[in-house]
């Protein structure tokens, strides 16, 4: 293992009716907010006026910033910037899924900064102050609600880009599981897969002596194969809800990633079909994932994705290993297809014309930690099996 600094600063309210303890955390650290949320399924299930209500009983006023797409753009984190200052706010309170709560944190990290906030995923900046963030999410998949990422996209230059800092951490998040009941069953499964990916992209890295984290990491996945299929049966499940929710907050709040290296092979892969084709997330990474997988499969990693087959899909140990190891990617394709989710890039409408461009892009920063390095040419090859 190699050393490491643990510390997940936010503080988390779990359970149904946890939103009571919204207006009292807030107005412990801010006095008038900028309420942030997307296209409007906030307003149809509750969770507007649920949170609207705790700023009136704690007298704190707020203006509403609303429209963050789905791959959150850094227009609107501009104008979220721009509101937060002429209005005095002090606090920026997210009302949704990922791309709600990364744009929120683009907002309270950009209020300090006197550049342009692009500045962060753009030039790699780290964000040093940020005003307190505070969320209220609604669909178990990015963990965002409890990691310092923040990931933003630029239509304008094809560019889907992340930044993190300690001060984006999310203050206080609530996390009522019955504000998921809503999530049509495309965004559970969508969901499920990001959950899924986050943990096998700390699960296979090069560092494979973190016993703690390995076995965590297949619980999430165990957990994620049980219950992603119940919730889509029955969307008010809330055993089903409750234990997706907080494997995603799991599955990437660091805990996971602590004392290994992580490269986000498949991530960066996967940005890079939302930047140029605006996908959502969990869909792109469901179709990469089993072929990055088939791609990394020699001698030198197949004892790991046997490990894998076993621990998590429940094959029997006694069988060879490479038969394990290609049963194991086998059984990952037929869940995400199981779960309705496109396999191939086709499906999607997307060819082969900028692979070599965004190969290139992904790889900016090159593979480091990466359980198997990948060249331009190999993520080239990973789009084209993907096709
Ligand atoms: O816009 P609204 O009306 O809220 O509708 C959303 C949106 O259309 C809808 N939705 C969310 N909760 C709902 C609901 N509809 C009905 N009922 C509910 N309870 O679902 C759609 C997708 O929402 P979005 O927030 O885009 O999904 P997600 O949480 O998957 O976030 C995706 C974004 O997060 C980034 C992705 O790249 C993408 O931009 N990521 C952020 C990470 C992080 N901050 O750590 C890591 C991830 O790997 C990921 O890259
Ligand atoms: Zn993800």
């Amino acid at each position: 293992m190699k050393n490491f600094t643990y510390s997940i600063p936010t503080v988390v309210h779990f359970g149904q009716g946890q939103i009571q303890k919204l207006g009292g955390e807030i107005a412990a650290r801010a006095h008038k907010v900028l309420v942030v949320y997307g296209g409007g399924s906030v307003k149809r299930n509750g969770v507007f006026d649920a949170a609207v209500q705790q700023l009136k009983d704690h007298g704190l006023p707020w203006t509403e910033l609303s429209g963050v797409e789905p791959n959150p753009r850094v227009a609107t984190v501009r104008e979220g910037i721009r509101l937060c200052r002429e209005q005095g706010l002090d606090g920026v309170l997210a009302l949704g899924g990922g791309s709600v709560i990364d744009c929120a944190k683009g907002i309270a990290a950009g209020f300090y900064y006197g550049g342009d906030p692009w500045d962060f995923p753009g030039k790699k900046l780290t964000p040093e102050r940020a005003l307190p963030i505070f969320t209220v999410l609604t669909m178990a998949a990015t963990g965002s609600e409890m990691d310092d990422i923040a990931v933003i996209s630029n239509p304008e230059t094809n560019e889907k880009e992340s930044f993190s800092g300690p001060c984006c951490y999310p203050a206080v998040s609530i996390l009522d599981p019955t504000y998921t009941y809503s999530l049509p069953p495309y965004q559970t499964a969508a969901g499920t897969a990001d959950i899924m990916s986050h943990t096998l992209e700390n699960y296979f890295s090069p560092i494979e002596t973190n016993y703690l984290a390995d076995s965590l990491a297949e619980a999430i996945l165990r957990s994620c194969i049980t219950y992603g299929p119940r919730a889509m049966e029955n969307p008010n499940d809330y055993e089903a809800r409750a234990n997706l929710m907080w494997n995603a907050s799991w599955a990437i709040n660091g805990f996971l990633k602590m004392g290994k290296g992580v490269a986000w092979s498949v991530h960066r892969m996967e940005h890079e079909l939302s930047a140029f084709y605006d996908i959502t997330h969990g869909v792109g990474l469901a179709i990469l994932t089993p072929n990055w997988m088939r791609y990394v499969l020699h001698e030198k990693t197949q004892a790991r994705f046997a490990r894998y087959g076993t621990a998590v899909w429940g094959l029997d140990a006694s069988r060879p290993v490479r038969e394990l190891a290609e049963a194991a990617i086998q059984k990952t394709r037929d869940f995400f297809i199981s779960l309705g989710l496109p396999a191939t890039l086709s499906e999607l409408g997307i060819g082969p014309e900028y692979f070599p461009e965004m190969a290139r892009k992904a790889r900016i920063d090159g593979f480091d930690n990466a359980f198997v390095p990948l060249s331009v040419e190999d993520i080239v090859n990973i789009y084209q099996i993907s096709l």
